[in-house]
């Protein structure tokens, strides 16, 4: 692999800043999902006699529930319910389908073949995962890229929360020319030329789905993957863009750049927390924010809290805010300050008012101003990785939940008296306690609220 050409420098803390910004998105059309792209047969993942269960991994994660969870779209939560994530999987030895590439289509739970194997594929299963930037970067403008990485981190806990008893392992630092290459899909750089009439996809991060109980990769498991050449094409459809617009190019730009990662990537085992079972990625949900109003009980709320903290070695740290008698900014550890920090991460997210009223409120901060791109990378998905993790184990207790992806000027190391440009909120997780029928309602949030 070729060492990846330095990003200039300006760009990426521009974007960062512009995100970070109150500068409100411009208000452009919804645009509807599109149409699947990818053809040829369309293949269940429930073959017989493989370790790995992709059926199962699948449709606890990405694949379009059959109807029996009401109004959900998928089981792993997406900023705005706009799902631009997708997945290539690279299937070796000992899965429930045979070994080749193969795009997965969420709404048909269907694996469409998109090419042999390599003869020394590892074993198991490697899921590569892309986002297509065009519905969410409608929807949030220059707000977009740093949702499109959480959003990615969330699709990546999810499989591995599914994976288990299996150990998933989870890498969010592969170099984007290597992903692209395992997953047999050009470059951004390359894709309108090579593949028109097709929305380039991104690739961001990987989960390893090993056939073992417990196994570290001990070499790269998609270096065999990337020596193939390149898998078969998407189906051009009609209407797609001939040239996009100025901020999706932008956001396209920002993503190829930031994971552009020199070195070896790293990959780190994640575990399903107790007592979250299949059963509670089948019946995930985002709260409504207006269920988010009553405090949960202390002892919950540390355990959710340390699962969000511990989730990844590679993320940000998390602390909760809550109301109450003793108002405060918790860690794992201890205070971090005392006073209702909840109102003003409520003016932070896009102006969301129930945030100030939310039972708790965790957030991950970090990645400064002038984050070099790896940190910018690994900050947002370690960030969105911990969300979904910690959601999940959230909704096994019983509390209710909502991730929190806008936020601007969140300078939390700044409120907190240290320097500015150092500390920024990246992602939250509102939490509540269940509803105590006995106890008056909460008052309803005031003010005009922003588009989170
Ligand atoms: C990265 C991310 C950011 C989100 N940001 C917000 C937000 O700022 N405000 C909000 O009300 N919901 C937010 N959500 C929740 C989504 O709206 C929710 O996941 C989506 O509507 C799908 O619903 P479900 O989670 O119940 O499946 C966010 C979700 C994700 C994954």
């Amino acid at each position: 692999m070729t060492q990846a050409p330095p990003v200039p420098s300006g760009l990426l803390r521009r974007a960062l800043a512009d995100a970070r910004s109150p500068r409100l998105p411009r208000s452009v059309p919804y645009i509807p999902e599109r149409a699947f792209p990818w053809g040829g047969p369309a293949l269940s993942p429930a073959g017989a006699g493989g370790a790995v269960d992709l059926d199962r991994v699948l449709r606890l994660s990405l694949g379009a529930p059959d109807g029996s969870t009401a109004g959900r779209l998928r089981p792993v939560a997406s900023a705005g319910a706009l799902h631009p994530v997708r997945a290539h999987l690279l299937i070796g030895p000992g899965c429930s389908l045979p070994p080749g590439r193969y795009a997965y289509d969420p709404r048909t739970h269907r694996a469409h073949p998109r090419g042999r194997a390599p003869a020394d594929a590892a074993p198991g299963a490697v899921v590569v995962l892309t986002v297509t930037a065009a519905r969410t970067v409608a929807h949030y403008g220059h707000r977009a890229w740093p949702l499109l990485l959480l959003d990615a981190g969330h699709a990546a806990a999810a499989l591995a929360l599914a994976a288990a008893p299996y150990c998933a392992q989870v890498s969010l630092d592969v170099d984007g020319a290597e992903l692209s290459a395992a997953a047999g899909l050009p470059g951004a750089a390359e894709w309108r030329e090579l593949w028109p009439g097709s929305e380039p996809e991104l690739p961001l991060a990987a989960v390893w789905l090993a056939a073992a109980r417990k196994s570290a990769p001990s070499t790269d498991p998609l270096a065999a993957w990337a020596d193939l050449p390149r898998a078969t094409a998407p189906v051009p459809q009609p209407g797609s863009e001939t040239a996009p617009p100025r901020e999706l190019a932008t956001t396209r730009h920002v993503l190829d750049k930031l994971a552009a990662a020199p070195g070896r990537p790293t990959w780190h085992p994640a575990r399903r927390p107790a007592p979250v079972t299949d059963d509670t990625l089948r019946t995930r949900r985002s709260a409504d924010p207006a269920e988010l109003a009553h405090p949960s009980a202390p002892y919950l709320l540390a355990q959710v809290l340390a699962t969000a903290e511990g989730a990844r070695p590679d993320g940000p740290a998390w602390a909760a805010a809550i109301g109450g008698d003793t108002p405060g900014l918790l860690t794992t550890t201890g205070v971090l300050a005392s006073g209702d920090a909840r109102p003003t991460l409520a003016r932070w997210a896009a102006g969301q008012q129930w945030i100030g009223t939310a039972g708790a409120v965790l957030v991950a901060h970090g990645c400064p101003a002038d984050a070099p791109p790896a940190l910018i990378r690994s900050s947002h998905l370690a960030a969105g990785h911990a969300a979904g993790v910690a959601q999940a184990h959230a909704t096994a207790l019983g509390l209710r939940s909502r991730p929190i992806g806008s936020w601007q000027q969140a300078d939390l190391g700044a409120a907190l008296g240290d320097a500015p440009g150092h500390d920024w909120i990246v992602h939250g997780l509102a939490l509540a306690g269940p509803v105590d029928p006995a106890l008056p309602a909460p008052p309803p949030p005031s003010g005009k609220e922003e588009r989170p």
